[in-house]
């Protein structure tokens, strides 16, 4: 088990450059003093043991294994759960697999009584999230819940009611917040050097690979994903919420299924599509499961057990959810987002511009140039593993660069620290403060940690934007009435921006 990579990454996602270093650059890692002797670990189990949950357990086993133990599973797939506690057997340096107590979702509160549960990692799809917090909760453990938060409104209120009721304690993972091109940005913004924020111009590109994955499986169906607006843009409205320490107040948005599904297929003129990518040769949509030993596992192998299909066509019916999305944001305090995420491009990556009373911030990240095709026609998922490395791409290479102009300046080029782990280095440095954060020492100057009321805020965009889909009316976020955070809420301070200056 290696002490920062954290095997969470989906192999269909581009691996970020900066996550490759061992070593961070400093004042990434915040400080953490040592576990004091006489404390007993606290016992965590895992609620949905799918690709994400790796991550978790890697960290409960390596890195963490000193202040968490993993005590049990909860999934309906009796396949996935072998995957995970053979891996915690090999970890532990068992002959077999760990025997950790495996429950079904029903068995929810008796694991937690019978295990002594102290903490639910809920990684399961997002449907279940709001169900799992509230019951966790109220049976007695706190939880760790990965984005998005919940799918809908009646999701947030049962969210926020047990939290109320319960005053347990709620840990979101918004790991893009520690990816560090994302914290320096907020760096940038809190030193006034653009001034007051007047405008953000975000625009997200998932490739023909990564933002296909969406639509193989369960996420094509909005009523398990909430669609991108919420499952995938979550992440990027939680950044600009917390770059900006604003609340998003009116959202209108447009959008469709432009690319992917039947009809569309249908209209460009492609023939008939198999059902699934394994065994299809020659497709760049096509993904076989048996390309990777984890897909394979987890996926292919499990599928007997509930019919669960990691790598349906990207062209066959039944998509509810949309490819291209445009959304105008305006703020509490002025500012206003353009927002468009587009999930077949040639490309992936991101661009932020960010407009100041002195000027602006321009991000710019590519995580994977094109996707490449071997001479089968299949899509290589690991370049890194072709013979002779994949081709440097010089037009567009792989790599983030942020950009400061000040009005009457220059342009400067805006240093960006090396980070670890997956997600543009930001996974192992959100497990420090996941697992280690009554041992912080010292506050985060940046408030990268996040809880209730930041999940809410960022699906409340998403939320509101699938509203106004519908009607194609402008929605105010206060009718959605997701009701505010309650006790025991961890979030940042929305007014404050790092260090606790007001971002203006
Ligand atoms: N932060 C990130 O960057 C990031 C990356 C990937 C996934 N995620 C999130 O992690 C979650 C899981 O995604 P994934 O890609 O691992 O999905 P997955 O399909 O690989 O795994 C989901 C698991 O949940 C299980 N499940 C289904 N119903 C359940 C229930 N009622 N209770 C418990 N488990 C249940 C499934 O059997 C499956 O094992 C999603 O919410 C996703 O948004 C976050």
């Amino acid at each position: 088990m290696t002490q920062h990579s954290p095997v969470d990454q989906n192999p269909t996602a581009p691996q970020p450059a900066s996550s490759t270093s061992a070593h961070a650059g400093s004042g990434v890692v915040p400080d953490f003093a040592p576990v004091p002797t006489d404390r007993p670990r606290r016992r965590y189990a895992v609620a949905g043991t799918g690709h994400r949950a790796g991550m978790y357990v890697a960290a409960l086993t390596g890195e963490h294994a000193d202040v968490g133990e993993l005590v049990a599973w909860l999934d309906p797939n009796p396949g996935r759960i072998d995957f995970y506690d053979a891996q915690v057997g090999r970890a532990l340096g068992l002959d077999g697999p760990a025997g950790l107590p495996r429950y079904t979702p029903d068995g929810l509160e008796a694991m937690i009584a019978e295990q002594s549960v102290d903490v639910v990692v809920i990684t399961s799809l997002d449907r279940t999230h709001a169900e799992l917090v509230d019951r966790a909760m109220r049976a007695g453990a706190d939880v760790v819940v990965e984005k998005p938060l919940t799918t809908d409104v009646e999701g947030c209120r049962r969210i926020t009611r047990a939290v109320g009721d319960t005053g347990r304690d709620l840990v979101m993972t918004f790991n893009y917040r520690y990816a560090p091109r994302n914290s320096t940005l907020r760096q940038v913004i809190a030193s006034g050097a653009i001034g007051e924020v007047t405008s953000v111009h975000f625009e997200w590109a998932l490739d023909t690979v990564h933002g296909a994955d969406y639509f193989r499986r369960w996420h094509r169906d909005k009523a398990n994903s909430g669609g991108l607006l919420v499952h995938k843009s979550s992440h990027h409205f939680d950044l600009v919420n917390w770059w900006l320490g604003d609340d998003p107040v009116r959202v209108y948005a447009s959008g469709a299924l432009r690319f992917y599904g039947d009809t569309n297929a249908a209209d460009r003129g492609l023939g008939p599509r198999p059902e699934r990518g394994t065994g299809v040769e020659g497709d760049p949509f096509a993904l076989d499961l048996r390309s990777d030993p984890r897909l394979e596992a987890l996926y292919l192998a499990s599928e007997q057990h509930d019919g669960y299909l990691r790598d349906r066509d990207v062209f066959t019916p039944g998509i509810t959810i949309e490819d291209n999305m445009s959304v105008l944001v305006d703020y509490r305090r002025g500012a206003t987002l353009t927002y468009s995420l587009n999930a077949h491009a040639p490309w992936e990556g991101y661009r932020v511009t960010v407009n100041g009373t002195h000027g602006r911030a321009e991000l710019e990240v590519v995580e994977r140039g094109f996707v490449e095709v071997d001479a089968d026609g299949k899509v290589v998922l690991d370049p890194s593993a072709v013979p002779g490395g994949s081709p440097v791409d010089d037009l567009r290479p792989e790599g983030d660069t942020l950009v400061v102009q000040r009005h009457w300046h220059r342009a400067e080029r805006v240093p960006i620290p090396d980070g670890i782990g997956g997600h543009g280095g930001g996974d192992a440095i959100l497990l420090k403060d996941v697992f280690r954060r009554d041992l912080r020492l010292g506050d985060d100057p940046l408030g990268r940690a996040a809880g209730l009321r930041d999940g809410v805020r960022a699906v409340s965009v998403g939320i509101a934007a699938n509203r106004s889909l519908t009607t194609g009316q402008a929605v105010l976020v206060d009718d959605l009435g997701l009701t505010d955070a309650g006790d025991g809420d961890r979030s940042t301070d929305a007014t404050a921006g790092a260090g606790g200056t007001p971002v203006r």
